[in-house]
Formats: C-alpha cells, structure tokens, sequence
C-alpha cells in the first residue's frame, strides 16, 4: 500500500467488545508523528465495553449496535462507515464475526489482532488452550479479516515463551503487552 503522510492518513474506525486496552494503545500510536492512521470513530456491539468510557474521555465518536439482527447491523454500520469516510478498520478484541459481504467493501483493510501464534487457537480461550496442551511458546498475530474465523494473510506475530509458572491468567497479561507493541508495528508494516 502507499505511504500515507501528513494529511491523507487513513480514517481508521477501531471495533470493540470489551476493555479496550488495544484501542486505547491505538490512539496512542495514532498521535505519533510518524504513523499512518487517524482514528475517527470507535464502534462496539455492546454498551458494556468498557472501552467505551475512554472513547467518551477523548471525545472520539462512539457507535454501539447489538447485532441482533447481523444483516441490518452491518448495513447500518457500512453507512456509518461510508459517511465518515473511514477507510481502514482495526478490531481490537471485537468479539463479532463480519460477513463476507461487509468484508468485501473493505477488502484487505480490515484488521485484526489474535492472542495466539495462528495458525494455532482460533476462536476463543487461547491462552488456555496453549497451558493445558503444555505448548513452550504462545504469541499473538496481528491478520488481514476474512470471512473464516481468524484465518486471513498474517501480517506480523510476535512469539514469546510460555513459563512453568504460567498460568491462562499470566500468560494473557505478558501477552497482551506484546499486543501493545505488535498491532501499531503491524500497521506500520502495511504502510511503509
Ligand atoms: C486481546 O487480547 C485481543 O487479542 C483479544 O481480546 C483481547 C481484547 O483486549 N481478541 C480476540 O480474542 C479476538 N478473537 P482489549 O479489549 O484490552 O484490547
């Protein structure tokens, strides 16, 4: 993709179900000089998201749907998308699955991040998926969204060493760290 300077940074729209410690950790990297992405709107599909609140304390636009009914969901949000001119998408621990049809309309820029090293733990419960099977190396992997589960062209992964004090608990704070520094030089690495 080409390198975005100054003025025409890619409108970014961050997606999100819960904490939103990636989100936050993307607004951050949105205000260094160097980086490719304005954020312009955060979306989640619940109100709960505690992401949320920082959305509010910054004043960024905030959009909730409940994706009861997932056609007319993600009509709804294309037109969102579409009049605020985003461009590019980041998931950031957003816990829905997107249709082939929404991904189509922005294909290849939609992203997001993974707590494991995939191929290995789609889905859910990674980190204790890697404990129980006694894995040396969990990890997490920033992919382009398909339709498929957690299965798009990875950009970057980061690996990190799974200890024999370890726990799911432990092994998801050391890796969400990791995610804090892997998901912005992912995007750094699509851009550059
Ligand atoms: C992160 O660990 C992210 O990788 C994961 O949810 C967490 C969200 O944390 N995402 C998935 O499991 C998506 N399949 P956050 O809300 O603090 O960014």
């Amino acid at each position: 993709m080409e390198k975005l300077t100054g003025l025409n940074k890619l409108k970014t729209a961050v997606f999100i179900s819960g904490t939103g410690s990636n989100f936050k950790n993307l607004i951050k990297f949105s205000k260094i000089k160097t980086t490719p992405i304005s954020i312009n709107l955060v979306i989640s599909n619940t109100h709960k998201a505690k992401g949320l609140k920082y959305a509010d304390q910054i004043k960024i636009k905030k959009r909730i749907f409940n994706f009861k009914d997932i056609e007319d969901t993600e009509k709804k949000i294309l037109i969102l998308l579409k009049r605020e001119k985003i461009n590019f998408v980041c998931l950031a621990g957003f816990m829905k699955m997107l249709s082939r049809n929404f991904i189509k309309q922005f294909d290849g820029k939609i992203i997001n991040i993974h707590p494991s090293l995939l191929p290995k733990y789609k889905g859910l419960n990674t980190h204790r998926r890697a404990i129980l099977n006694k894995d040396k190396f969990a990890g997490c992997t920033v992919h382009y969204v398909t339709e498929k589960l957690d299965s798009g062209k990875i950009i970057m992964q980061k690996k990190i060493k799974i200890t024999a004090k370890d726990n799911a608990r432990s092994l998801a704070k050391k890796i969400l760290a990791q995610e804090h520094k892997l998901y912005p030089a992912a995007i750094m690495k699509i851009f550059n």
